[in-house]
């Protein structure tokens, strides 16, 4: 998926070669080791949502793509990457982007203080945008950082609500989409309305993204999660779709399969049963009802670069759509 698809931006592959060159030099150091193992995910490539959220955040607001608002992206990009590497090994993945995750190929503890190394650069480049930004990244670490121990304290209890559901993935997904949008609109110094209108278009879009990747887990093959499917089951990570699927008559069905040591054989009998729940229906019908709300932000600001932006969850959903729809009816 290319989101740069939906954009109109004329000069936005420029802006994105710019930004590549400085993203590859925020990380490289004189250990080469180190800049191994930075650079490792940056190569593997990835969408680079994040900083195209900052980018034509600043855009829906008529500004120009200033150097401070590429290194914002910068920002939230190494924050994202950091929580990749850290992510991985708090889900003891072996792939990420198509290729061997940090923790796989250097262990825990080298991924764990790369994934240091790149919050510290992030903090280094908010810290020279300003104050505000530097007190917004910090407050976004956290509030990642709290969506995640969320889950963890989850981990493997079919009796987690949807509700804790929601406040995890609002934390480690939905809060820095949303950064990623206000940092680009305080970084082109845009007038306060449209701060908060894209940082909320951001945060709905956040939790669409997150919604979607959570039904993916389940339906999607290898080749388009760029990991092993229904890790998430694996892992004791029960999702939107799981939670719906539990509180159906064939819950107490599911429910004994759902443990700490599934095979092969119990994580696809889980699997049957679930995508013969409505599980999957609810949980995408959840993710279209924030679209609608990412896209009706958009639309008060007006511009057309904020109409594309509000329209970018809606972009991600159509993508998906195929893939789900077996499962909507
Ligand atoms: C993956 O994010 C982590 C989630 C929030 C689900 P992305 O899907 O944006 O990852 P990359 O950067 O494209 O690899
Ligand atoms: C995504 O976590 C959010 C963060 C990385 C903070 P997940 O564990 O749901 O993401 P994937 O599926 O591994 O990309
Ligand atoms: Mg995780
Ligand atoms: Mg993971």
């Amino acid at each position: 998926m290319d989101i740069t698809e939906a954009l109109t931006q004329s000069n936005l592959e420029a802006d994105l070669r710019d930004f590549e060159q400085l993203l590859r030099e925020s990380v490289t150091v004189h250990d080469s080791f180190l800049s191994d193992v930075t650079r490792h995910l940056i190569d593997a490539g990835g969408k680079r949502i994040r900083p195209i959220l900052a980018i034509t955040s600043a855009h829906a607001g008529n500004a120009e793509v200033t150097k401070d608002v590429l290194m914002s992206g910068i920002a939230v990009e190494l924050v994202h990457l950091a929580s990749l590497y850290h992510d991985d090994v708090m889900d003891d993945a072996n792939t990420r982007r198509n290729v061997e995750s940090v923790n796989s190929r250097w262990g825990n503890l080298v991924a764990i203080v790369a994934g240091d190394y790149l919050l510290a650069k992030a903090a280094g480049i908010a810290a020279r945008l300003g104050r505000e930004i530097a007190e917004l990244l910090a407050d976004t670490l956290a509030d990642l950082c709290a969506g995640q121990i969320l889950e963890v304290q989850t981990a493997y209890k079919t009796s987690r609500t949807i509700d804790s559901y929601f406040d995890a993935i609002a934390g480690k997904t939905a809060s820095l989409m949303a950064t990623s949008c206000r940092i680009g609109a305080l970084a082109a110094n845009l007038d306060r309305d449209h701060v908060e209108i894209v940082t909320n278009i951001g945060r709905s879009l956040g939790m669409v993204f997150q919604i979607r990747d959570d039904i993916l887990d389940l339906i999607a093959p290898a080749e388009v999660l760029g990991k092993k499917p229904a890790q998430d089951l694996m892992e004791g990570i029960y999702t939107l779709p799981v939670l719906e699927a539990l509180r159906t008559p064939v819950g107490p069905m599911l429910k004994p399969l759902l443990t700490n040591n599934m095979d092969d054989s119990s994580i696809q009998k889980a699997l049957q049963i679930i995508l013969e729940t409505d599980g999957i229906a609810l949980s995408w019908a959840k993710a279209v009802e924030y679209a609608n709300s990412s896209f009706e932000s958009g639309k008060t600001i007006g511009s057309p670069f904020a109409i594309e932006l509000g329209g970018l969850a809606n972009f991600i959903l159509d993508h998906t759509l195929q893939l789900v729809k077996p499962y909507l009816d």
